[in-house]
């Protein structure tokens, strides 16, 4: 269970109106243990599960206050968390990461609950120092913390003293001096986040740092998965494509794994790398035995960027083998999900008309939570330099 957070607002109910669990399970058509694990926040609930819960309870209790978790200030979030910086996802166990997923839930609605929120924010500064390209997390790292109420400077790389020569040190110690809270760094190196975080007193966000960790984005995509299945223990995810320099790849295979789920990765031996078995992925180099019997295709883009000489014999040849299209997702279970981080290349890693078809693609759904999720992150900082 997550520490510090009171009791479900369910269970509240359930207790106030003298009923057993087994008394309300049963009118939810639920086993017992389902329920509880709604109740330790260990699992959510389906759309059809919701729409029951808020009918039995005569509309006591509703999405909103089913994923509440209290005032900012009541919350007391565990404080040994992430500490001061969100660098990489293996520092995070299983109650840590379903805190912030829980957290997240409380912003995908945020009309009502940004009034709560955002008074709390308005001396607040985030900025984001991106230095390598993004559209989804520096946007919507920007969105996330303007719903909150704080402000956002978006550094300009290409217009600032970068240029003059200024080191990567000497710029994080400049900004620093200017007291921001939190600051969001993406760069091509790895571990870059993780040494301006020795240098600066503000909290910092690693937005992707070379093919290291991207743990926002993981983070995200655990929520889609939560929402979509009920649930990440005991699912099987595919993890397909370029492996070898993918950030997402691995913040992804450490945030499964800690959460009970399966992991297979399929890649061509060419963008496999070495001991990736080590954080608990199961290696194939055949889209037929790894996407057999998964419930969610995870597809990642080649990154040329950070390539050095030629991985694939063609984009053509690589599509054949590799490309996500209808006939492949058929090896996975017939209800299986289809997720990419973003941005796609039509016709390399995704089919175009599966990677446009809302029943078995998730991409655009990843985009949306991603904001809540940053939200959520964003607080929990805070929270934690606060106390
Ligand atoms: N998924 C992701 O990191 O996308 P951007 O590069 O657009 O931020």
């Amino acid at each position: 269970k997550v520490l510090g957070l009171r009791m479900h607002p369910l269970n509240e109910w359930i207790t106030n109106q003298v009923l057993t669990r087994k008394e309300f399970a049963d009118k939810l058509d639920i086993s017992v243990a389902t329920l509880s694990r709604y109740l330790s926040r260990d699992r959510v609930p389906k759309p059809e599960i919701m729409r029951k819960i808020i009918e039995a309870t005569g509309g006591a209790i509703t999405p909103e206050n089913f994923y509440f978790i209290g005032n900012y200030k009541d919350v007391q979030f565990k404080k040994s968390f992430f500490g001061t910086h969100l660098l990489s996802i293996e520092v995070l166990n299983a109650n840590e990461i379903t805190s912030i997923l829980d957290r997240s839930e409380y912003f995908i609605k945020p009309y009502e609950n940004l009034l709560n929120s955002q008074k709390n924010y308005k001396n607040r500064t985030l900025i984001n120092l991106f230095f390598e390209d993004s559209t989804r997390t520096k946007t919507s790292f920007e969105l996330a913390a303007k719903r909150l109420g704080m402000n956002v400077i978006n550094m300009q790389i290409e217009t600032s003293s970068i240029r003059k020569g200024e080191s990567l040190i000497d710029t994080a110690m400049t900004l620093n001096a200017m007291h921001p809270d939190i600051l969001v760094i993406r760069h091509s190196l790895s571990g870059v986040p993780h040494l301006l975080a020795d240098k600066v007193r503000c909290a910092v966000i690693n937005a992707g740092d070379g093919q290291h960790e991207h743990p926002t984005q993981a983070l995200l995509d655990a929520l889609v998965i939560r929402r979509r299945k009920g649930k990440i223990k005991g699912l099987k995810v595919a993890i397909c494509g370029d492996i070898a320099h993918s950030r997402v790849a691995r913040s992804n295979i450490k945030l499964l794994t800690t959460m009970g789920a399966k992991v297979n990765v399929i890649a061509p031996k060419t963008l496999m790398p070495n001991g990736i078995e080590n954080l608990g992925a199961r290696i194939y180099n055949d889209m037929k035995k790894g996407l057999e019997n998964t419930d969610i295709v995870m597809i990642l883009r080649l990154q040329h960027e950070r390539m050095h000489g030629s991985y694939i014999p063609s984009p053509r040849e690589y599509f054949r083998f590799y490309g996500l299209d209808i006939i492949k997702l058929g090896y996975a279970k017939r209800d299986a999900l289809v997720m990419h981080p973003g941005p796609i290349n039509r016709g390399i890693e995704i089919d175009s008309q599966l990677a446009d078809d809302i029943d078995r693609t998730l991409i655009l759904e990843q985009v949306e939570l991603g904001v809540a999720i940053r939200m959520s992150v964003i607080e929990h900082l805070i929270s934690n330099t606060e106390n």
